[in-house]
């Protein structure tokens, strides 16, 4: 985990990005993004990602989440997932092929 969100200060959430082999950690305040796929266009530039409907009915911003402790893993719409609490800690994998 990143030391700097194992204290009280700012950033307030931190999770990994992972697209193409590569990690990537991100540090966010809560509020600074729109929705977890803005964020991702913002950190990655992935060309294709949801740069569509932006509102869960094209499915061009689907990634799977896992928990740092957990092997499971879920899927969900990026673009309707807030940047919350719910984020922290975990490992965000978007997909190669968009
Ligand atoms: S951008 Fe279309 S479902 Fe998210």
């Amino acid at each position: 985990m990143n030391e700097a969100c194992m204290t009280d200060k700012k950033p307030d959430i931190c999770f990994t990005l992972v697209h193409r082999g590569k990690e990537y950690q991100v540090q966010v305040y809560r509020g600074q993004y729109y929705s977890l796929m803005t964020l991702i266009a913002d950190y990655l530039g992935v060309f294709g990602f949801g740069l569509c409907c932006g509102m869960g009915s094209c499915g061009t911003c689907l990634v799977s989440i896992s928990g740092n402790n957990t092997i499971a893993k879920r899927h969900g719409l990026s673009c309707e997932m807030p940047v919350n609490d719910e984020l922290a800690n975990v490992v965000v994998t978007v997909p190669d092929d968009i």
